[in-house]
C-alpha cells in the first residue's frame, strides 16, 4: 500500500483525534503512582476516551484484550493490564494508547516514573523522549524516512542504549497502522521521501540493554531479553514542508 497523503479536510480530523488522545494521556499521566493497577489505569483509559465518544483502537485490535498498552520496567510495549498487577515506588511504566475519532486514529506513547526511580531509569526515560525530538528534526517534506530512524538510532546509541528493532513506527490515518514502516534504527537505505500531509507514529522503543527482546506466554507483552528495563515514547506527526506538527502534544504539555 502506498503512503497516504492527507487531504486539508483529513487534517483536520487527525488534528482533533490527537487533541483528544493528548488530553486522554495528560489525565492518565496523573493516574501514575504506587498502589494503582494498570488494570485500574486501563478502565480509567477506557472510559476518558469514551467520554469524549472515541473508539479505543487498542481494544480488540488482533485480539489484543485491552484498550491501553501498560507495560512495566522490563516490559517494552503491548503489557496487558491486569488488576493484580500493581504499581510500585520504584518502577516505570509506559502508557500506549490511541482512539478513532470520526473515523480517524491517533496513537501515542509516554513513559513515567513511579514515585521515586533510580538517576539510571531517570535518563532512560529522558533519553527516549529526546530521540524522538532528534528523529524529528527530519520529519518534513524533502527528508527521506529513514534520515529518522538513522537520527534516533545515533542519538540512543551514545547512552549505549539497545534500539528495539523487532517493532516500528508506521503511518497512521483511517487505519491504525499503515505504511510507512518506520524503524527506529540504522537503515542502508533512504527511505520513501517525506511530503507534507504523511502523518506518521514515531515511536522509538529503547532498551538499558540489549536491543534483544522477547514475547511472553500471553503472546502480546513484549519483554527485553536480558531484564533491562525499557521505554517508550511515541508521537503522531503532521509532515509539513516546514516543521512538523506534533498532533498529540498540546502546547504546554510533556
Ligand atoms: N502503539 C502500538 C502500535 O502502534 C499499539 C497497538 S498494539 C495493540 O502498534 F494491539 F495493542 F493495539
Ligand atoms: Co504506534
Amino acid at each position: 500500500m502506498a503512503v497516504t497523503i492527507k487531504s486539508e479536510r483529513e487534517i483536520e480530523l487527525m488534528r482533533e483525534s490527537c487533541k483528544i488522545l493528548a488530553e486522554v494521556h495528560a489525565k492518565l499521566g496523573e493516574a501514575v503512582m504506587p498502589g494503582i493497577s494498570t488494570g485500574e489505569i486501563n478502565a480509567l483509559g477506557e472510559q476518558l476516551i469514551r467520554s469524549y465518544d472515541c473508539v479505543p483502537n487498542f481494544l480488540n485490535y488482533n485480539g489484543y484484550p485491552a484498550s491501553i498498552c501498560v507495560s512495566v520496567n522490563d516490559e517494552v510495549v503491548h503489557g496487558i493490564p491486569s488488576k493484580d498487577r500493581i504499581l510500585n515506588e520504584g518502577d516505570i511504566v509506559s502508557l500506549d494508547a490511541g482512539l478513532i475519532y470520526k473515523g480517524y486514529h491517533s496513537d501515542a506513547a509516554r513513559t513515567y516514573p513511579v514515585g521515586q526511580i533510580s538517576d539510571e531509569a531517570a535518563q532512560l526515560i529522558a533519553v527516549t523522549r529526546q530521540s524522538f525530538f532528534e528523529g524529528i528534526k527530519y520529519a518534513r517534506e524533502g527528508c527521506h524516512l529513514h534520515d529518522i530512524s538513522n537520527a534516533i538510532d545515533a542519538y540512543c546509541g551514545r547512552f549505549g542504549y539497545g534500539v528495539v528493532r523487532d517493532l516500528v513506527g508506521h503511518g497512521i490515518g483511517t487505519s491504525l497502522h499503515e505504511d510507512p514502516q518506520i524503524p527506529n534504527f540504522r537503515q542502508w537505505r533512504r527511505g520513501v521521501r517525506l511530503r507534507a500531509g504523511m502523518t506518521l507514529a514515531i515511536e522509538p522503543m529503547i532498551n538499558m540493554g540489549s536491543y534483544q527482546v522477547a514475547w511472553l506466554d500471553d503472546d502480546w507483552t513484549v519483554v527485553t531479553q536480558d531484564g533491562s528495563l525499557s521505554a517508550h515514547y511515541e508521537n503522531t506527526v503532521l509532515i509539513t514542508k516546514g516543521e512538523p506538527e506534533i498532533l498529540t502534544l498540546l502546547p504546554g504539555m510533556d
